[in-house]
């Protein structure tokens, strides 16, 4: 895992400038950049979100929280949890699930999560990339706009394959581009012009986190990620498009014991 890094300092400090923005996935220390801006964008994490999505933020996770088939007394891990925003809704919407773990390699994320709850689930500081579970723990596996900022977002894939339990459910949401050519236009005009600028003025972020939110969903759009769960082992890898493409809703099962897969 990354080293510790300073919150406040940090975010008065350029984390991303035009160098590292342009190889923004292929940065040797991505990693480091990451943990150090999340640290820094805490505060008004979700407030942003909700403004600069119009709310539909809350309506994406909803729908891959709906998608989950959990067992009674299921046992669910959100990773790359953020804030905790995905386990509150898994608490409210899903009272099959009996224990809910969430894990981020942001220690401010993981305070804040704690702050804000459920308070029966347990949070904790850890990489995506090497996870401290036993295999098969796991019912479920959720990340929610994770994945693009893993390192190695395969390596990522392959820890969730692993801590399932045989015949697991992955559900991700990662976020696009809509491809209709019109809505295309549209979105990249808002996306390059107005979003980094809205959002690190709503922020008061001067680390550049939001002109890397852009450049790392740009960089992202076309990566195959059904693809990959497919190479990791999961399979019936499957994607949905929510708000005509904006975001992915990805699902995948880990083959059940005895399966052919
Ligand atoms: C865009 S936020 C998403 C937070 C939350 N899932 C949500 O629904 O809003 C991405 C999160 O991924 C975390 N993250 C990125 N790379 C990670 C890694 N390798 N291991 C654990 N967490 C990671 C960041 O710290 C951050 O909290």
């Amino acid at each position: 895992m990354p080293t510790k890094t300073d919150n406040h300092s940090d975010s008065q400090k350029r984390i991303w400038d035009d160098a590292s923005l342009a190889r923004v996935h292929d940065v040797p220390d991505k990693a480091r950049r990451v943990q150090a801006m999340f640290d820094a964008i805490v505060e008004r994490y979700e407030r942003v979100n909700t403004l600069t999505t119009l709310g539909l933020d809350a309506t994406w996770r909803k729908q891959l929280v709906r998608r989950l088939e959990l067992p009674t007394g299921a046992v669910v891990l959100d990773l790359a949890c953020g804030t905790g925003q995905v386990l509150r809704l898994i608490h409210q919407m899903r009272p099959e699930a009996i224990r809910l773990v969430g894990g981020d390699f942001s220690e401010a994320m993981i305070r804040e999560a704690r702050r804000r709850g459920p308070a029966t689930a347990s949070f904790l500081q850890a990489d995506a990339q090497h996870l401290p579970f036993a295999g098969g723990s796991f019912d479920a596996v959720t990340c929610v706009f994770g994945v693009r900022n893993f390192a190695n977002p395969e390596a990522g894939l392959r820890e969730m394959f692993r801590v399932l339990r045989p015949g697991g459910m992955v559900g991700i949401l990662e976020f696009s581009m809509p491809k209709a050519v019109v809505l295309h236009r549209l979105y990249k005009f808002y996306f390059r012009r107005v979003l980094p600028r809205l959002a690190s003025w709503l922020s008061g972020d001067t680390g550049g986190a939001y002109e890397y939110l852009q450049k790392s969903i740009e960089a992202f759009q076309d990566v195959d990620l059904a693809g990959r769960l497919g190479r990791c082992g999961f399979e019936q890898a499957g994607v949905r498009w929510l708000t005509f493409g904006v975001v992915h809703l990805y699902t995948a099962y880990k083959p059940a014991r005895g399966s052919q897969a």
